[in-house]
């Protein structure tokens, strides 16, 4: 089968608890994604009561918006479905029972389009995101120190290709570092939960802390601080403000929160500074990037922008646009696209045999 120069691809997205699809168009060069269309819908509101994503409502709700979150990706796309060259979905890893619904709506319309399949894994989604709507290519200097931290991940590659030539076992081959516990975005929600802050609570940190918060207040343990250990550790971190928490006496708890906020915070944003710092000066980055919904934080940001010069590298940091930080359909086409132009999709009956599933990896 031939790709064509500039193919058009369509993007799934349901590993949790967004319902995104997408049309995106891959450059001639394949350095640069165009987003034509994105859907999603975010479940946020429906799990918020429960203090996190309850797997058995989002499989539902996914069933129930999946439809029209592709009908109105190809209407705002202006594009017919016969003109699309690939679908693209997330296999994995994710909730199992949400991944199952995307994947069983991208084979259908496959299937009936007669169309390849591009199964996608979500992290390489995320890398991916950097190359959205982009005037100037994200990667301009390689080796990258790529950290992808999310919800679910909180993990550091060195990305020594451009996306056209990621071989097939990319994210196991560069990947250095990880989270042994819970990943960075885990560690914002769970702390922001004792807080009393609603689910998810990354960005209530974020903004409380920003509301003259001083990040030396609470002196929070930073794990893990061997300078061989690449790997992050944020369970202890969770105790720690815990603790605090029961010593804050209930009428100073208003003016201590800001201050709770920016130290607790500044715990995370420390570990994730130093571990790239590391990451980077072990294997020689010329330029680093951070993808996923923390990468939306504010103080990461700010202290990356102050520090990077020192670290060595040549190039300011990069940043997906903040709408394709957290979760959605678009990076999915993107890595997808990338995909498919290597020639890595799926057709007839193997493109049948394609699962969802919920590990990282097999
Ligand atoms: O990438 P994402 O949308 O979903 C996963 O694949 O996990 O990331 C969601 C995570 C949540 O933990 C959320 O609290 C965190 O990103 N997050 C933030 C901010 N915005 C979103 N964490 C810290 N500061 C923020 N501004
Ligand atoms: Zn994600």
């Amino acid at each position: 089968m031939s790709v064509r120069s500039e193919p058009y691809i369509f993007g799934i997205e349901s590993s949790c608890d967004e319902c995104s699809a997408s049309v995106v168009r891959l450059s001639k060069d394949q350095r640069r994604v165009d987003v034509l269309s994105v859907a999603t819908f975010s479940q946020i509101q429906i799990h918020a009561p429960y203090g996190g994503v309850v797997p058995e409502i989002a499989s539902r709700n996914h069933l129930e918006t999946i439809n029209s979150m592709i009908e109105s990706a190809l209407q705002q796309a202006a594009i017919r479905a016969d003109d699309i060259d690939a679908i693209a979905v997330t296999q994995r890893p994710g909730l199992v029972g949400a991944l199952l619904v995307g994947v069983t709506a991208a084979k259908t319309m496959a299937f009936a389009l007669n169309k390849p399949l591009v199964p996608v894994h979500h992290l390489e989604g995320h890398l991916s995101s950097l190359f959205l709507n982009r005037d100037e290519p994200a990667i301009s200097q390689l080796p990258l120190l790529a950290a992808v931290i999310s919800g679910g991940h909180t993990n550091l590659y060195v990305v020594r290709e451009e996306p056209k030539r990621w071989p097939k076992q990319f994210l196991s081959e560069a990947l250095v570092g990880k989270s042994r516990d819970d990943a960075a975005g885990e560690a914002f929600d769970k702390t922001a939960k004792l807080m009393g802050f609603p689910y998810p609570g990354g960005v209530w940190i974020d903004r409380t802390a920003q509301q003259k918060g001083n990040p030396k207040a609470f002196d929070f343990p930073r794990a893990l601080p061997q300078k061989d250990i690449l790997d992050f550790s944020f369970s202890g971190l969770k105790t720690a403000v815990a603790l605090a928490l029961k010593k804050i006496p209930a009428d100073e708890l208003r003016d201590q929160l800001p201050h709770l906020c920016a130290s607790t915070q500044e715990a995370i944003v420390d570990a994730i500074l130093r571990k790239m710092k590391l990451a980077v000066q072990r294997y020689r980055c010329r330029s680093v990037a951070i993808v996923g919904g923390v990468a939306a934080n504010s103080r990461l940001r700010s202290r990356l922008a102050e520090e990077w010069k020192s670290w060595g590298i040549e190039s300011p940091p990069s940043f997906p646009f903040p709408e394709f930080c957290t979760d959605n359909a678009a990076m999915i086409a993107a890595a997808g696209a990338f995909r498919f132009g290597q020639g890595h999709f799926f057709t007839g009956k193997e493109m049948l045999s394609i699962a969802a599933r919920a590990s990282a990896t097999d």
